[in-house]
Formats: structure tokens, sequence, C-alpha cells
């Protein structure tokens, strides 16, 4: 049985060790906001956080997340400046990558609360939009990066319980 942190809260698999990730969370834990696109690391659909760092969890094994505290899109809670710009902005159109480009923006304002344009389609690079929503994710991550100085993030880190979600 492996063992890690969802969200805040404690959670355990029985799954073979070598799982992707990405099919522990949806599958079995239930939560699908973190979707599946090309199942080899090179879309980002799949983006969630390990430790605060973004990953692919399609790529990611189930045993390398053991004792690590891993955030969902679904662990923002609604709360974060990213999630409010992506509303102001209109970001989405289908909004099947839309999860993942989050979690990844995510990490970029949490090492750098204001990033430049190059910064931000850099740290962007790997994250695919078959809609072609470029434009418009720059503009929602511009946004959040101007409220975020007044706005403090959702950190489901600090907010644990040891409730035992499977
Ligand atoms: S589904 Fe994981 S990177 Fe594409
Ligand atoms: S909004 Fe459709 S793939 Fe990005």
């Amino acid at each position: 049985m492996i063992e890690f942190k969802l969200n805040g809260k404690a959670v355990s698999s029985k799954a073979d060790p070598n799982t992707p990730l990405l099919w522990v969370i949806r599958d079995e834990i239930g939560l699908t906001g973190t979707k599946f696109g090309c199942g080899v690391g090179m879309c980002g659909a799949c983006t969630v956080h390990v430790e605060g760092i973004s990953i692919r969890s399609c790529s990611f094994k189930l045993k390398m997340a053991k004792g690590k505290s891993v955030t969902t899109i679904e662990g923002l809670n609604n709360a974060h400046p990213l999630q409010a710009a992506w509303a102001q902005e209109q970001v989405p159109q289908c909004g099947y990558c839309q999860s993942g480009q989050i979690m990844q923006a995510a990490t970029l304002l949490e090492a750098n609360p204001n990033p430049t344009d190059e910064e931000i389609v850099q740290h962007m690079q790997g994250n695919l939009c078959r809609c072609m929503a470029y434009a418009r994710i720059k503009k929602a991550i511009k946004v959040a990066a101007t409220n975020t100085s007044s706005v403090q993030y959702f950190d489901p880190r600090s907010n644990a319980d040891e409730g035992v979600m499977s």
C-alpha cells in the first residue's frame, strides 16, 4: 500500500506501484479534473503538483508519490487567483487542457509573481491547447499576477487533515 497526501488529505492506494499517478487520482480516488491527453508526458493535460512542483501525472509512477504532498486542480478549491483570472478572461474553449494549464501556471506564479511575456511562454510551452487559446492563457496569467499581491494562495499542504479517502 502506498500512502500520500492528496489535496491536504491522507490517502492510500493498493494499485501496482508502477501505475501512473493519473489513474490512481482519476479512477481510484475519483478526482476527474486532471485529464488524460497524450499519455507520454508531452501535452500537459495531466499536470498536478508534487511537493509544489508541476509534474505530468501520466508519466509519474504511484510509488514516486509515496509520502509526498500531491495537489490537483480540485485542491486549488476555486480559490486561486488564476481561476478568477481564467473566468474573467473567458479562457477555455473546449476546456480539456485547462486544468493542466492552470496547474502549470500556478507553479510559475509561485516562483515568479510578476513574470514577463517571455517567461510565461517559456514556462507554459509544454502545455498544449488544441483550441489555440494561448493568447487568452497568457493574458489570464498576467491578470492573475497583478492580483496576487493582495490575494493569498490556497495551499492545501497547510490545510491537511488526517481523513483517509481510500
Ligand atoms: S496526458 Fe500526461 S502529458 Fe499528456
Ligand atoms: S481549450 Fe480546448 S484544448 Fe485547450
